[in-house]
């Protein structure tokens, strides 16, 4: 506990009384301010914090009651200790009921000053320190409503932050259920766009022949069934966002369309001969890779390179494990609030299964299984019977740790062991392989070199 942190206001009308006080703080190292009455503390309190404030209750002007009721509402974080005359025990009480620390009674010994003054200051100083823990939990384990602790996720959050109010397009890749519509959500709430529309359309979901006028709007008489004129979902993003979600399914004819847009910042109602401008930012999604759709001529090169400005890739829920501890506790509240239910929370051998599971439907999947389970759980808490048969049963590294405790192999063992089998279940991939283990590529090149001298030596 530093010094600065540790002032004391001590607000009583009698000087000698104040400066008795005062002495046996400033004996025990304490930085000491005192106030003649209620509104000189309260002045003292906007230019300085004070975690603990001592106060006489009886005093002329804004008495000990009366200050106490402004702390509570203008500077909750600090603790006020109440002062009251001996035999006056009633006061104490009502002070109490209004939210003060504690209270001592005069004549005030220094024994019991000091030990309430340490404890009224220890838990000021603990709820300071938990608060602004939570600050950055909240600062750093989510954004918005995307929640993530790992390295790549966290990368995105900065991402987000600095991409959010330029005007470039931004293609958002991942595989499905990873949080693309999440981001393109934060794209848009964090920009100078905010207040104007975010208009989302899923490409895959219109029929082809609709979608040129959802998209672009028509005139009236344009086709059959336009009857009147209808402007498309470009101009109801009007200087705001469009999300075009599964971009890979637009058809080639109205790619070209878009292109155009995208390019003069204008597009032209089907039926219309007249152009209209549109301020409008883009942010595309998808979960199949374009660059192979361009490959193949299913999707238009040059408008690849146009949407393609900044890509966010959301990796899969497999290749950041690290996430799933806070995603199910934060889905899990979600669902829970949602169902107006209440459940304590989740069962360790339940989160290790959920931890071991590959996810190839990724968040929406462990979504989907926290709201089955919350809804199904009979129990205070979430149990590995709440989960499907599938996730149940995986046989995964929770039983390769109890197999290698039987066997009570050397650390070096089991995690020679552990690093093969996570290479072989990714296929190989060194990278990938490195990333999941969260150790860099050149110690997982070291270990495996290793390993190899290991066994030809043995
Ligand atoms: N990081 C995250 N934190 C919290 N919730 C998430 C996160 N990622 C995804 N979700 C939730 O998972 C669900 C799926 O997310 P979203 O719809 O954004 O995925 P998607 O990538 O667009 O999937 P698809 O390709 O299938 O459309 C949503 O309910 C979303 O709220
Ligand atoms: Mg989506």
């Amino acid at each position: 506990m530093t010094q600065d942190t540790s002032s004391i206001l001590i607000v009583d009308d009698e000087k000698e009384m104040r400066q008795l006080l005062q002495d046996i703080l400033e004996e025990d190292h304490y930085r000491v301010v005192g106030a003649s009455d209620g509104q000189e503390a309260l002045a003292h309190m906007e230019s300085e914090k004070f975690p603990v404030v001592v106060t006489d209750l009886r005093m002329k002007g804004l008495d000990g009651l009366g200050l106490l009721e402004q702390v509570i509402q203008k500077h909750p974080e600090s603790n006020l200790i109440m002062m009251t005359a001996f035999g006056t025990v009633e006061s104490a009480v009502e002070a109490m009921k209004q939210g003060a620390f504690d209270y001592l009674t005069k004549p005030v010994k220094a024994d019991e000053l000091l030990v309430t003054v340490q404890k009224a200051l220890r838990e000021a100083l603990l709820r300071q320190e938990v608060q602004q823990l939570r600050q950055q939990v909240s600062r750093e384990y989510a954004f918005d409503q995307i929640l993530g602790k790992s390295k790549p996720m966290r990368e995105i959050f900065d991402l987000i932050r600095r991409v959010a109010d330029s005007q470039t397009n931004i293609l958002i890749t991942g595989e499905s259920g990873t949080g693309k519509e999440l981001v393109a959500k934060a794209l848009h709430f964090n920009s100078q766009r905010k207040s104007k529309p975010f208009v989302p359309v899923n490409c895959a979901a219109i029929p082809e022949l609709l979608l040129e006028s959802e998209l672009f709007g028509h005139v009236r008489g344009a086709f059959t069934d336009a009857k009147s004129d209808k402007h498309g979902l470009f101009e109801e993003a009007h200087d705001g966002t469009l999300f075009l979600d599964e971009i890979s399914e637009m058809p080639m004819m109205l790619q070209a369309k878009l292109l155009r847009a995208v390019q003069e910042r204008e597009i032209r109602r089907v039926g219309s001969t007249k152009s209209t401008s549109v301020n409008v930012r883009l942010v595309v999604a998808t979960n199949v890779t374009l660059a192979e759709e361009v490959k193949a001529k299913r999707f238009r090169e040059d408008l690849y390179y146009r949407l393609n400005v900044i890509e966010i890739r959301l990796p899969p829920l497999r290749e950041r494990k690290e996430d799933i501890p806070l995603l199910t506790h934060g889905l899990l509240q979600k669902s829970l609030t949602a169902q107006q239910k209440h459940i304590d929370g989740i069962a360790d051998s339940a989160l290790a299964r959920l931890i071991d599971y590959q996810w190839p439907g990724n968040v929406r999947e462990l979504e989907n299984i926290l709201e089955r389970a919350a809804t199904l759980t009979q129990g205070p808490i979430i149990s590995l019977e709440d989960l499907p048969p599938n996730i149940q049963n995986i046989q995964g590294e929770g039983q390769f740790i109890e197999d290698a405790v039987e066997q009570i192999l050397p650390l070096g063992q089991v995690e020679k062991a552990y690093i093969r089998r996570v290479l072989e279940k990714l296929g190989g991939n060194k990278y990938q392989t490195a990333h999941v283990l969260g150790i860099d590529r050149k110690t997982l090149y070291r270990k495996l070199a290793e390993m190899e001298d290991g066994t030809s030596k043995e």
